[in-house]
Parts: structure tokens; sequence; C-alpha cells
């Protein structure tokens, strides 16, 4: 039997719908089925289906495993050795002299990036740079864009955001002389739910809009796979008079984004996840156009942000690159960026825009799949806290566990699913469009169905 996407489309909703008001999008009409001849007959469909030859799938008692961590550390491509082996040859043959002599040269290797990764960002060419770490990366842009004054010194943000997140903010508000609690205002979920409502962020920052200096999300977070609005968002801190900043850990390389479009101040993302560059491997920022030829902004520079036809004059006085280039600080660490750029072909060459499609048919099969299960319990032992409305979230499905789930999570990985626990009870899943397949899903569904009873 064949389900080719047209059918398929026509279908009733089977999902549950929580806003009258939103459009469905054709995915959430689709009438998926919970078997494995459904989930095959989508892989044979599958325009995407042949990159996941491109990647090493880690093994399982001689089988591939359900991969479903790629919200944590993307796979490894297959030609990620052949792109750090043509560094390492070309150290080897020119030395010094491959920083011009090397296939790459690599005084301007990070110049290889902005056309690749501004595609996957919505950003222009100049507003991209890729450099550094992403911690590094959020303090270096609140340097320039979190300028508190007496009147207006508030950072307003997401309650229980990423602890590095967090340990950021509070480190900067001390930096400047204020009390994490008194500058700093978290927006959290109302009681008894598990996601922040949007209307929740608009009124918090209307109601310190005299006191706000910066609003700092996460594009998705990071614990329940939410996707923030981030339009919305920046348009309210920028009404408020407040610049406005995204952690895009968990966005980027996995949900469509627009910051130029959206006029977004500044973003940083790593590259491990979702962009599968390696582990630690190096990150990205964005500033936008409008700041980024603006020389009263403060920053920590370093030489490499320095002008280019100047900056081996080594003249005193720091000339930033009129780009987003004139945050960088070090020269590159390119076998890091070797791993990233063989990632970024294969982004390349399957087109994000088609990832994106797959991801979300991905992660909607997957929420079918985990309510199938849940409607046979009579107990309800699986929670779904990550968004049912495809607007509002990425790859990422997030399970409350019930009862029993570190027990659950302990046998999955037993019986060779990678997933991830995050106290106290939530188990994160991300089926990823150019590694994971609609089989992945079934089996990952077929393996917990088996476990609850
Ligand atoms: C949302 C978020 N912020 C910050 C970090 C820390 O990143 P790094 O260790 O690359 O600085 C992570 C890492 O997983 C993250 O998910």
């Amino acid at each position: 039997m064949v389900f080719c996407r047209v059918v398929i489309f026509r279908s009733n909703s089977t999902i549950q719908q929580n806003n009258p008001k939103r459009q469905t999008s054709n995915n959430e009409k689709m009438n998926y089925q919970n078997t494995l001849a459904f989930a095959q007959d989508l892989d044979s469909n599958d325009e995407l289906k042949s990159f996941r030859s491109k990647f090493f799938i880690p093994q399982h008692e001689g089988k591939d495993t359900v991969y479903f961590t790629g919200n944590s550390l993307g796979l490894q491509p297959k030609s990620t050795a052949t792109y750090i082996q043509q560094e390492l040859n070309d150290w080897a043959q020119y030395g010094v002299e491959g920083h011009f002599h090397a296939k790459n040269p690599w005084l301007s290797y990070h110049e290889i990036f902005p056309p690749l990764i501004s595609k996957i960002v919505g950003a222009l060419e100049e507003e991209v740079v890729v450099m550094n770490q992403l911690t590094v990366n959020l303090h270096l842009l609140m340097v320039s864009f979190y300028k508190p004054t007496k009147q207006r010194y508030k950072i307003i943000c997401e309650a229980k955001a990423f602890p590095s997140d967090q340990y950021a903010l509070e480190s900067q508000v001390k930096f400047h002389g204020y009390a994490y609690e008194d500058a700093v205002v978290e927006v959290a979920p109302r009681e008894g739910e598990h996601t922040i409502r949007l209307e929740d962020i608009l009124e918090t920052i209307e109601a310190n809009k005299d006191s706000v200096a910066l609003v700092m999300f996460g594009g998705v977070n990071y614990y329940t796979g939410q996707l923030f609005d981030m339009k919305t968002i920046t348009e309210a801190a920028h009404k408020a008079g407040a610049i406005c900043g995204f952690d895009l850990a968990h966005a980027a390389g996995n949900v469509e984004l627009k910051l130029h479009d959206w006029e977004v101040d500044f973003a940083c993302w790593c590259s491990y996840k979702y962009l599968n560059s390696s582990p630690g491997g190096v990150s990205g920022a964005f500033i936008h156009q409008r700041h980024i030829a603006d020389e009263s902004l403060q920053r920590f520079a370093g030489w490499w942000g320095y002008k280019k036809a100047t900056r081996f004059k080594m003249d005193r006085g720091f000339e930033p690159i009129p780009t987003a280039e004139g945050w960088q600080l070090s020269n590159a660490p390119v076998l890091s960026m070797a791993a990233h750029k063989a990632s970024l072909d294969i982004f390349e060459e399957a087109g994000f825009d088609k990832l994106v499609a797959k991801g979300k048919l991905l992660s909607g099969y997957l929420h079918f799949v985990l309510n199938e299960i849940n409607n046979h319990q009579t107990e309800k032992i699986i929670e779904i806290i990550t968004p049912t409305i495809e607007a509002e979230r990425g790859c990422q499905v997030s399970m409350l566990m019930l009862k029993d789930g570190k027990k659950i999570f302990d046998e999955l990985m037993k019986q060779g699913v990678i997933a991830d626990w995050r106290e106290p009870n939530v188990i994160r899943v991300a089926p990823v469009p150019l590694y994971n397949s609609f089989e992945d899903v079934w089996r990952f569904g077929n393996i917990i169905s088996g476990l609850i009873g």
C-alpha cells in the first residue's frame, strides 16, 4: 500500500486542538497510523531518506539504535573525518604557511560559514559569524547589548532557562552591580501548566516597560521543547524600548528562523546539537544589520575582530570590522570548524526548508504514536509537555513520566533507544530529519508500549 503525501493530507485531523483560533497545518490534518507498514511507506516516499546513510548511527546488538538525542549531540557525518584530515594534511605539508596555502586558507577559514549558516538562521551574511562557544558568545553579546542604566536595568527571561544561561545572566547583572532578584524578571508557566503563555511574556514586558533593558529567551526551551514566538516577543521588547536577544541552542538547525526579518537584535547558538558539528563544536552569533557597524557599541575586542586591511600593522586602537566578524576575538579553531563545515555542507545539499518540513512530519508522527499509546492505557503514564501545536515546537518531544519514569528510561536504553533523562521525571526525545526515519518513531513507540503494558 502506498501512502503518497497528497492522499495523506486530505484526511481529517486526529490531533488534539488546544487553540480553536489557530489554523491547522497540512501535517496536523494528516491521518497517521501506528503501524510498521505505514512508517515504512512514509520512509519510502521521503525524498530525504538517502541522507541517513551519510551519518554513523550508533549500534546496539548489531542493529542501528533509535538515536533520538540529536537535540543534545547530533550524529557524526561520515564525511567529517575527511574534512578534518584535509586540514591535518595541510598543516603537515605547510606548517604556518597553511594560513595562506591550505586548500581552505586558515586566515579566512571562518569566511566559509556566512553563506551556509545565514540560510539556517534567516540572516544576512554580514550579520553572522562562527566563533567561540555558546556561553562565551552569550557573554560577549551581552557586553554589547545589556547596557543597564539607573532607570533601565532589568532582564526579562524564561523561568528555568538552561543553567548556563541562568549563570550568564546572574553574573552579568552582578557585574553591573545589581542583585539577581532585583534585576532579573523570570516568566514562568502558570500553576498546573508546563509551557509559558505568550500573553504572559507580553504582559511582563508591558508591566516592566520603564525598567526593562533586555529581553532574553531561548528560541526553543531545552526542557519542554516549547518554541517561542520570537517575532512577537521582539516587537514587544522594542515597543518597550528594550533590546531583544535569543539563545538558539535548541532552535538552530531545528526550526525555521528569520532573525533579520524579525528584527532580533542579537542571537547565538551552538553547533553540536541539530547542526552535528562535533562535541563542544564551534558556536555561531548573529548581530542585526542595524548594529554591526555601530562603533559606539561596547565590546570585548580581540585581534580577529580588527579591520582586515590593517590588522597586521598591529597598531594601537581597536577598529572593528563593520560586520558580525567585528565581534571575533581569536583566530579560527580550524579543526572544529572543519567538522562544522562537513555538516553544513550536508544541510546545503538537503535544503533547510525540506528538512524543516520533514522534521514537522516526524515530530507530528511521534506525537500521534504517543497519543495512541496513551489512549490504550487505563492509567495515564506519559504526559507530553511539549506543545501539541506544530507552530509552537520543533523536533523535540518531552514526556513527563507520571509513573516509573527512570525505570522506563533505563529499559529504553537497554533496548537500543538513545534518549535523554532530565530530572526529576522527563524523557526528552528528538527525531531529527537528517538521519531519523519514520520507522525509528514507530520502533520507539513499539518499545515504549511494550514497557508500559
Ligand atoms: C540552551 C543552552 N544554553 C547554553 C548551553 C551551554 O552551551 P556551551 O557549553 O556550548 O556554552 C546549552 C548546552 O547544551 C544549552 O542547551
